[in-house]
């Protein structure tokens, strides 16, 4: 049956139209900015980078209006972390979840934030390397104000890489099969966008000057206060250690989960992680400038950044973020590196010893689990000299402009976009036909994402693995090949418990590139289990969050409940088939084709379907057309 055409009334007046206002707008532009001095035309929100704080409420209902006002670029923006639930078409990623917004165009992302959803979170583009600069931090505000710790104010620290080469030259370089152009280390590493640095005139470009400033992100502080930092892992390649001189850290909140408090000695964040960290501030400090000390961790060559608290009693008493400065005039010390101890690279960091403070949510037990899909990243030979970053060989086909695959099941011939579930069971999970991997609602997969060392280098590296449209259970993680045996030997030596989160770091070892360890080519170097009840259906990108191995291809869709999306009426589902239809509304237009009320429908149809009633039942149903939960492991690796 098409599922458009089961239509349901939608009550919009048009009066409604013109007096609604979405909660947040995001203007997306091109723009020359200097975070560390150089000029460089970069795609930006509202003007700078990272763009404006956005604060959400637990359990409210948002609108943000995205508007692309790039001339010659499509783009996208991703609410990293935000669950999806009814609407599977807020998720920002271009040819998954929608088409990208065409120059000119703006969309509406909408999304209902569930109750006991909150924390620290990011928007960000998912179109080529404009997340470099395209990004911005985003609170969602508990309705109860209870933490873990209690804290006096909030503080974001987002932490970006700064390249000076254009995102074209990144991305030309890194598609080029001829000459592999990879992008290197950054030239500096950012907090809120600032980095002291110089300015080299030769490398400007037309109508660009030198007449700049930029220095260590200031950020003033009270004495005796207890600050929540939000630190944003916003980088598009670094690992970042960081700690702050002469203050003590206790992380309380992972991805937006609270966590029994834990004392650390430094942070480590790869791309797209976040930690909140309480931090004490002296009573009567004995001078007034503390320094953060960055490191990027896990690479073979290692960058240094530095920021800035000064202690000040006119402090402002709230002020979490400021991303148009001030920085500080002063020169970085020069021995940050004795001041601030950060340690070496651990297998692991603190990552498996975090305990949930919610303790009523546990995960699906071993016995639910309905299936095993084992997810390889590695590399492929492209070209002369250049490499692919694959998922179980496979390059994620985000350039050929292809239907997305949620409108996809949509459109006329839905059948032909359903996935094969029997197909995808003879293929590890993999339906070759839809290109996905498909799931129904009520499943539990355990997802084992696994690291590979090169295939001529017999190196492996860190990959920051993120998957969208709900947090999955962090099961924990290992050296070498995943076994059910090394996964019960890791939950036993780890000091936490499973929890909650949307992006983990897949540690490399044995044969670990950052220090020059070398294993057998394509060895097993390294897993971790991602566990998921099967709630929201949808198009969902599993992916590695380093942008450049994303561009390479190194992301993947698992495609929830196909058989149960909401349906919308046949004369929208026209204006999401097209790229550039009537759901992108034009500038010049004060509203696109599709009504405000369209996701509270899309819910409300949800609702009637009894959703979830219907996951809880077919969880039985479904283990029995799998057949075999745990046990197909076996089978299912190296499908
Ligand atoms: Cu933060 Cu698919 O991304
Ligand atoms: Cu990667």
């Amino acid at each position: 049956m098409r599922l458009s055409h089961i239509l349901f009334t939608l009550a919009v007046a048009a009066n409604t139209v013109l007096a609604w206002q979405p909660d947040y707008i995001l203007r997306i532009s091109n723009q020359t900015i200097a975070s560390d001095c150089q000029p460089r035309s970069s795609v930006v929100v509202n003007g700078t980078a990272p763009g404006p704080l956005l604060t959400f409420q637990e359990g409210q209902h948002y609108w943000v209006r995205v508007f692309n006002d790039l001339p010659d670029q499509n783009t996208t923006i991703h609410f990293h972390g935000f669950t999806q639930y009814t609407t599977p078409f807020s998720d920002g990623t271009p040819l998954t979840s929608q088409w990208p917004i065409p120059p000119g165009h703006f969309y509406d992302y909408e999304f209902n934030l569930e109750d006991g959803f909150h924390g620290t979170y990011w928007y960000h583009s998912h179109v080529n390397m404009q997340v470099l600069t395209a990004q911005g931090p985003v609170i969602v505000e508990p309705k109860n104000k209870t933490a873990p710790i209690d804290y006096d104010e909030d503080i974001v620290m987002m932490l970006s890489d700064d390249y000076h080469a254009s995102d074209e030259t990144i991305v030309a370089g890194l598609l080029n099969t001829s000459v592999f152009g990879w992008l290197g280390e950054p030239q500096n590493l950012l907090v809120n966008g600032h980095a002291p640095g110089e300015c080299n005139e030769t490398a400007l470009s037309a109508g660009q000057t030198c007449n700049v400033t930029c220095g260590n992100n200031l950020q003033k502080v009270l004495p005796g206060k207890k600050y929540r930092v939000r630190v944003i892992g916003a980088t598009v390649l670094s690992y970042i250690g960081l700690a702050l001189e002469g203050h003590n850290m206790t992380v309380i909140e992972v991805d937006g989960t609270y966590v029994e408090p834990y004392p650390v000695v430094d942070l480590e964040l790869g791309a797209g992680q976040r930690y909140s960290v309480i931090i004490e501030t002296m009573q009567n400090p004995p001078k007034h400038d503390y320094h953060w000390r960055l490191r990027t961790m896990w690479r073979p060559t290692r960058v240094n950044g530095s920021a800035l608290w000064q202690y000040d009693d006119d402090a402002p008493s709230n002020c979490p973020y400021d991303n148009h400065g001030p920085v500080s005039s002063a020169a970085t010390p020069t021995n940050l590196n004795e001041t601030v101890y950060l340690p070496e690279e651990k297998f692991g960091w603190y990552s498996d010893d975090f305990v949930q403070w919610n303790s009523t949510e546990y995960p699906p037990t071993d016995d639910e689990v309905t299936r095993v899909i084992v997810l390889n990243g590695q590399q492929l030979v492209a070209g002369k000299s250049g490499f692919r970053w694959s998922v179980n060989n496979h390059l994620y086909n985000g350039t050929t402009p292809h239907v997305p695959y949620l409108v996809g099941l949509y459109s006329e011939n839905p059948t032909e976009r359903m996935p094969n579930y029997s197909i995808a069971l003879q293929h590890g999970g993999y339906d070759p036909l839809s290109n996905t991997y498909p799931a129904k609602l009520g499943e539990v997969l355990d997802i084992v994402i696994e690291n590979h060392a090169g295939p001529t280098s017999g190196m492996a590296e860190a990959h920051p693995w993120h998957s969208h449209g709900r947090k999955y259970w962090d099961m924990g993680s290992g050296t070498g090949n995943f076994s059910y045996a090394a996964l019960n030997a890791s939950r036993a030596a780890a000091k936490g418990l499973p929890y909650l989160r949307d992006t983990s770091v897949v540690y490399p070892s044995p044969g670990a590139a950052y220090n020059g360890s070398v294993t057998g080519n394509y060895s097993d170097a390294g897993w971790r289990l991602f566990r998921i009840k099967v709630e929201d259906p949808g198009t969902w990108l599993v992916h590695c969050h380093i942008t450049p191995h994303q561009v390479m291809g190194m992301m993947t869709v698992f495609m929830y409940g196909a058989e149960d999306l909401a349906p919308i009426p046949e004369s929208l589902v026209h204006e999401f088939l097209t790229y550039g239809g009537g759901a992108y509304g034009e500038r010049t237009y004060s509203y696109s084709t599709i009504p405000r009320s369209f996701f509270s429908e899309m819910k409300r149809a949800a609702e009637e379907l009894r959703m979830l009633e219907r996951i809880r039942r077919s969880a039985k149903g479904l283990r029995e057309y799998v057949g075999g939960g745990r046990s197909a492991v076996s089978a299912d690796r190296k499908g």
